[in-house]
């Protein structure tokens, strides 16, 4: 069976990843730390992971393993680099060196959400956070580093592990009322979408970028909406604006208010289909 690496493997992404490929490849489950069949490696060590990628020699390399948690970084801007740019860059060397094809996963935050229409692949990124800085600069250093990766962007990423549906989910359980901002728009995603569409690119030779979402936009208010309306939850949702959100938190990070990423790559290059994100939201509810 060919290997396949799996870093950041406890993580939403990756125990989708892993969920979905576990029957056709041997998985290298790795982690930042160590966990029943999970080995610790630190993607930021460029030692460890060279060390790794050369003893296992895996065929492919999915890196799911990132800082997400998007307002924390905007004071701990050194550890978002390190982990968010220079882990992929370790990563790439490594990919380069052995011949494993490398997958990425980037983000809508790398643009700056001041158009009005659809962000392509071929739109030009100009992030307005520290988090989007540090995944753009992961963009780079792939494509720098090493020549056989897919890069795929993706967005208000939901599966196992903490995430905008949980929260609400964990909010309908004490309170009737929530506050939630409806002039972000972006596209729901649920892991095991993103988790097939990796899938299928990496059957292909088709390196490069691409848009990796769940099809339709929504606000954050109108994911909630839904997110109670599938749950059964009678909460009201009290639609407020980014404005008032950063008033009521003025450690959050500034977000793009349109980042609706259109999929042009997927209908250039083939005919992939991501599913309807309240389609995908349903299955994950179940
Ligand atoms: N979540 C979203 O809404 C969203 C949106 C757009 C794009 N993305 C991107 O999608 C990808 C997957 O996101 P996700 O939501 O699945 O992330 P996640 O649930 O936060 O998982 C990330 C995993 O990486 C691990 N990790 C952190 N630092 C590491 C290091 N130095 N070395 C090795 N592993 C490390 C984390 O461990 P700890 O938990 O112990 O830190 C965690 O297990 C990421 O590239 C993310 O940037 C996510």
């Amino acid at each position: 069976m060919k290997k396949m690496m799996v870093t950041g493997s406890c993580g939403q992404l990756g125990r989708a990843v892993k969920k979905r490929m576990g029957a056709d490849w041997e998985l290298l489950q790795t982690d930042i730390f160590e966990a029943d069949g999970i080995r610790s490696l630190d993607i930021t060590n460029v030692d460890a992971v060279l060390d790794f990628v050369r003893t296992e020699h895996p065929e492919v390399i999915i890196n799911c393993a990132a800082y997400t948690a998007v307002d924390k970084q905007e004071q701990d801007v050194e550890n978002s680099f390190r982990i968010n740019s220079i882990g992929p860059r370790n990563l790439a060397i490594a990919a380069e060196e052995t011949g494993a094809r490398l997958v990425h996963i980037s983000t809508d935050y790398v643009f700056s959400g001041d158009k009005e229409t659809p962000y392509t692949e071929f739109d030009t990124p100009g992030p307005i956070s520290v988090y989007g800085r540090s995944k753009l600069a992961a963009e780079n250093y792939i494509r720098e580093f090493s020549r056989r990766h897919y890069i795929l962007r993706t967005a208000w990423l939901y599966g196992e592990g903490r995430n905008f549906a949980r929260t609400m989910l964990e909010l309908a359980k004490t309170r009737d009322n929530v506050s939630v901002v409806n002039d972000q728009i972006g596209n729901p995603t649920s892991a095991d979408e993103l988790a097939r569409a990796i899938e299928y690119l990496i059957a292909t030779d088709g390196y490069g970028l691409y848009h990796a979402t769940c099809e339709g936009v929504c606000s954050w208010a109108d994911f909630a909406k839904e997110v109670f309306s599938l749950a059964g939850k009678d909460v009201h949702v009290e639609a407020i604006s980014s404005e008032e959100y950063q008033r009521r938190n003025p450690a959050a990070a500034p977000r793009p208010k349109f980042s609706h990423l259109d999929k042009m790559m997927f209908r250039l290059t083939g005919d992939f289909r991501m599913a309807d994100w309240h389609d995908a939201l349903e299955r994950y509810l179940k």
